[in-house]
């Protein structure tokens, strides 16, 4: 099935060729609803084109539009839009359809594509922190609504599990492993010998010699250097995947940056042979000095000391995700810092010859109430287990409070799915770029975009049918009588304009946004609406969008990784 758009699109296409005019604009959401359902500026388009009147150029091209079955007759408004409002019964049509849709619209994407998709990606011997939950939160969205609109995604944990941090941990772990500890607590054990390490550097130049011989050992295949870098790593995997199984976060592979190691030799030598890059005192790098904002910036790919880095690790990873993997798209989420890092790095797999698209995903910081960077008291990063355990004893409250019947295990279920949800939403509904406050009252809230308020509203459709006591059958046919039934009935069939969306951009916010207006769309309805009390055929129509709304939702929140309880 169509959606609104797409037909009437089309049909403004037609209308043109059949004006004699060329192809221009297409027909999108109205951004005022009093001027109806859909716009276009095409003819605002065409005459700034043709040095023509606008509204006279919209007056030729209307007659030509075809667009009774679904529309009234189109108006023109303003400097020239062209404006269309959708006739009750197409809505009531299209909502019948959307009820025997799976997919409740949401057309495939023309194209499928095999994106593999790099988020998360956190580091081995250092905590994960409220910082990773963006990346990580972000990148499983857009993975989940690429995958939904029918593209072929690997999902790769490009976990930092290799680098200069492990000289400071083997240092440390020779040195200064509290073994009870580690036990007891792996990877505060492994942050503190790690920190403790890097703190010495500082002041004793010994321990910072130390620390580098251990690192050059461990790069040289040194075993039992190997063995503990090992150990590390195991130890901080199991950490991650704990946090991934609470976030419900799934990978296909994690080739972390050790995978590559035997391949930057190659990548080096094949640079420096096709001249891409060059030595510069002692170091090889990729000069850009025809692109003004990097001439001055090269990208070093072997140090001077012989060394290989995170960029040479990057320019390998890029080979293995194109030719091993057969992508042909590649994205990758992580903070803005490393902008001009993929800047080069995407520069370099152009100048390489490689065609894939590639985009460098980007998200700001998450502050705290003080607006700097969220840390705790004694002033490091918050860790992540924190931030979610207290989400849930946070949400558990909560439910306690809304809910003190239900038996104690469910209440536990709930709270789970509240509190993480909270967090995932708080952070999904930002757009992307903006550095947000962390506000565990804001996200918690069960008034405004929140996940708790949308939840509700599921839990409130979910209990309607409880109470009528009987199964759900779709109706043949809808009558749209009310206006709020109308206007809920509308903001149905735009999920499956909204959803491909968000890909435009990576804009997870665009389907948080759509969520948020229909659940407020339901509860204008609901409150003017009688549903179990109406009357038939009222009330086969309330049903109805009572049951797609739920669906709606329950599918949107699930794009964006977010769950719905039953009951709250
Ligand atoms: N481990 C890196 C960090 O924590 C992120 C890795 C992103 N992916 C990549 N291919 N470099 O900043």
């Amino acid at each position: 099935m169509e959606t609104f758009q797409t037909l009437l699109t089309r049909e403004l296409s037609r209308a043109l060729a059949a004006s004699g005019l060329p192809a221009a604009g297409e027909v999108v959401p109205a951004t005022d609803a009093r001027f109806g359902d859909y716009q276009t500026n095409a003819a605002l388009v065409l005459a700034k084109q043709r040095g023509e009147n606008p509204r006279s150029l919209a007056q030729k091209i209307i007659p030509h539009l075809a667009v009774g079955e679904w529309c009234e007759p189109p108006t023109i408004a303003g400097a020239g839009f062209i404006n269309f409002t959708l006739k009750p019964a197409a809505v009531a049509a299209q909502t019948a359809r959307l009820l025997q849709d799976e997919r409740l619209g949401v057309p495939l994407a023309e194209t499928p594509h095999r994106i593999v998709i790099d988020f998360g990606s956190p580091n081995v011997a250092k905590p994960m922190h409220i910082g990773h939950i963006r990346s990580t939160v972000l990148g499983d969205a857009l993975a989940r609504i690429a995958q939904f609109l029918g593209h072929d995604v690997i999902r790769d944990n490009h976990i930092g599990d290799w680098g200069t941090q492990f000289g400071m941990v083997i240092y440390g772990w020779k040195n200064l492993l509290d073994r009870a500890a580690l036990v007891r607590d792996p990877i505060g054990e492994l942050v503190r010998i790690y920190k403790t390490a890097h703190d010495l550097t500082k002041s004793d130049s010994a321990v910072r010699d130390a620390c580098r011989n251990e690192l050059v050992r461990l790069q040289a295949g040194d075993e039992e250097n190997l063995h503990i870098w090992n150990e590390c790593v195991a130890l901080s995997l199991q950490e991650f995947e704990a946090a991934y199984r609470i976030l419900d976060i799934h990978y296909d592979i994690q080739r972390g940056e050790s995978f590559y190691n035997d391949r930057l030799p190659a990548v080096v030598d094949r640079l420096l042979k096709s001249g891409l890059a060059e030595i510069s005192e002692g170091a090889v790098c990729v000069f850009f000095r025809d692109i003004p904002e990097l001439a001055e910036r090269p990208c070093i790919v072997r140090k001077s000391d012989g060394g290989f880095n995170y960029a040479t690790t990057d320019v390998a990873t890029i080979d293995y995700r194109i030719r091993d993997l057969g992508a042909d798209t590649v994205w990758v989420v992580t903070g803005a810092p490393q902008l001009l890092h993929f800047r080069q790095i995407f520069e370099i797999a152009r100048r390489e010859g490689y065609t894939a698209d590639f985009r460098h995903i980007t998200h700001g910081s998450i502050l705290g109430e003080d607006r700097k960077l969220m840390k705790t008291r004694s002033g490091d990063n918050v860790p992540l287990r924190e931030v979610l355990d207290e989400a849930v004893v946070r949400a558990r409250k909560i439910v306690e409070q809304k809910n003190p019947d239900l038996d104690e295990a469910e209440k536990n279920a709930i709270a789970q799915t509240i509190g993480l949800a909270a967090v995932k939403y708080a952070d999904l509904s930002q757009y992307r770029m903006t550095d947000y406050i962390f506000s565990w009252d804001r996200m918690l809230s069960f008034q405004g975009n929140t996940a708790p308020y949308l939840q509700n509203a599921y839990v409130r459709i979910r209990s309607i049918f409880r109470k009528a006591g009987e199964e759900f059958s779709a109706p043949n046919e809808l009558t749209l009588a009310e206006p709020a039934e109308l206007n809920l009935a509308k903001r149905l069939t735009q999920f499956a304009e909204t959803v491909p969306q968000v890909l435009n951009d990576f804009r997870p916010n665009i389907l948080t946004n759509y969520l948020f207006e229909l659940a407020n769309a339901f509860h204008a309805f609901y409150e003017a609406c009688p549903v179990l009390k109406s009357t038939e055929p009222a009330r086969a129509t309330r049903l109805a969008l009572c049951e797609l709304t739920a669906r709606v939702l329950q599918r949107g929140l699930d794009l964006l990784g977010i769950k719905v309880p039953e009951k709250m």
